[in-house]
């Protein structure tokens, strides 16, 4: 041990000091878990999630560790921190609302206990086999009890794809755009798990403008790749939540896909935006990644020209490196073909900046309310997050190999989203948010 430790030492003197300090915190902190290599899931991550096992079929709140779940039903009793200590019952819930609803003080202390709980040396649990759950006998459920849905359309690079495919080069952005974060209320009902199987919509589409709509099976089944941050601590009604705080309103994110019927979406969309091509489906992971986990991997804000409202301006970086993807596995084939390789960093507005413009009129916010990101899109035409950009409204078929190809969706695809962060030999994973098409009914 000693001589593993003299050179290391003596190495991470002469490293710069931030630097030496994270390598340092990498190899203080294991856990007595085996963590395969690149796994989402490490001890730096601890993401919460709701799950159930067949023999409990309770739903209950447990953290991902390695190909393990922490159940934190289990071992409720062993957050004894002053902000949780007389808390405890929110680990005993069936959904994240509560712990959320806590606030920042809870989320950093729970943080600590669990890491302390999981590393290398605490006997605490590791003498409990009890409270740990392989993922893969796990069903998982929705985090949290999401009362409110707000997709916003914050990337620039999507607004300005389709601002051009459906009005020209020159007016792709329209004037509010840079002003304020565009976005809608959604649908919160229709919001599921990953896995759980989307059945194609049926709807009012005009394909032909010379000729009346048509009732048919939606033709044109798109999906979007997405974020979404869930909210933690409330506001009230009447008191708008300051750029400033808006980070303490921030629990954490999850990967989504806002599945999307484009040619329904067409014909119903004026005046009043999207409806009935947004509320057949929406799909999450079941993984919060907590902001706190997210930190390491911050990167500048996206430059923003004009300079914000005051209301929405802010100095720190809250923008994040955070890699997505998006595969593709057609019905009758056992390969995923990926389709789009994006990344979060490309966002205009940050999460604060929505919250903010979300609440500045006094709109309250609860815990547990789901506010989407919009379709990320990257610069190149390998990294548009939706097959709408992809195919160019269908102008050019996206390839999957094997000479099969797609412009949409079709019945019985499959759709994966993958998100992971990876910064100085460190990685954390968001795990995957996947649906399946299922036919239409008939119609
Ligand atoms: C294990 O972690 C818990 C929670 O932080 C702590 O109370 C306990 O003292 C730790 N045990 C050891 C042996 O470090």
């Amino acid at each position: 041990m000693l001589i593993y430790l003299l050179p290391w030492s003596f190495f991470l003197l002469t490293l710069p000091h931030s630097r030496a300090e994270k390598i340092c915190s990498q190899v203080r902190r294991m856990s007595f878990i085996p963590i395969p290599e690149n796994s989402d899931f490490p001890l730096e991550n601890l993401p919460y999630g709701i799950f159930s096992t067949a023999d409990k079929p309770q739903q209950r709140i447990g953290v991902a560790i390695g190909e393990h779940i922490l159940d934190l039903h289990a071992v409720a009793h062993l957050f004894n921190g002053p902000e949780l200590k007389n808390n405890q019952n929110v680990f005993q819930e069936s959904t994240l609302n509560s712990f959320m609803g806590l606030g920042p003080k809870a989320w950093t202390e729970a943080r600590k206990t669990l890491q302390d709980l999981l590393s290398t040396g605490n006997k605490t649990i590791e003498d409990d086999t009890d409270a740990l759950v392989l993922q893969s006998e796990a069903t998982m459920h929705l985090p949290a009890k999401i009362g409110d849905y707000t997709d916003f359309y914050s990337s620039i690079i999507h607004a300005s794809n389709v601002g051009e495919m459906f009005r020209g080069k020159d007016n792709a952005l329209m004037p509010n755009w840079k002003y304020l974060p565009v976005g809608y209320h959604g649908r919160s009902s229709s919001i599921v798990i990953s896995g759980t199987p989307i059945r194609r919509p049926i709807g009012q589409t005009r394909p032909n403008d010379a000729e009346p709509p048509v009732f048919d099976k939606c033709k044109l089944l798109d999906f979007e790749l997405e974020t979404a941050f869930f909210v933690g601590k409330s506001n009230p009604l009447g008191s708008p939540v300051p750029v400033a705080e808006a980070e303490d309103h921030i629990f954490g994110m999850v990967l989504m896909n806002d599945w999307s019927a484009r040619d329904i979406q067409k014909w119903e969309y004026v005046p009043l935006g999207p409806f009935l091509a947004k509320n057949f489906g929406t799909t999450i992971s079941p993984w919060v990644v907590t902001m706190e986990a997210l930190e390491p991997f911050k990167v500048p804000n996206y430059l923003q020209d004009p300079e914000p409202f005051p209301y929405l301006k802010h100095s720190d970086d809250y923008n994040f490196d955070i890699n997505l993807e998006v595969s593709i596995k057609p019905g009758d084939s056992e390969k995923e073909a990926v389709v789009s390789r994006s990344n979060f960093k490309y966002m205009y507005w940050t999460m604060k900046q929505q919250l903010a413009h979300h609440t500045v009129t006094g709109c309250n916010l609860q815990p547990g309310d789901l506010l989407g990101s919009g379709t990320i899109s990257g610069p190149t035409t390998d990294a548009f997050g939706s097959m709408l950009e992809l195919s160019w409204r269908g102008t050019r078929p996206v390839e999957l190999g094997d000479g099969v190809t797609r412009k949409f969706i079709q019945d019985e695809d499959e759709v994966t989203i993958r998100g992971y962060c990876k910064r100085d030999g460190l990685r954390i994973g968001f795990g995957k948010c996947t649906g399946k098409v299922l036919p239409a009914l008939p119609v």
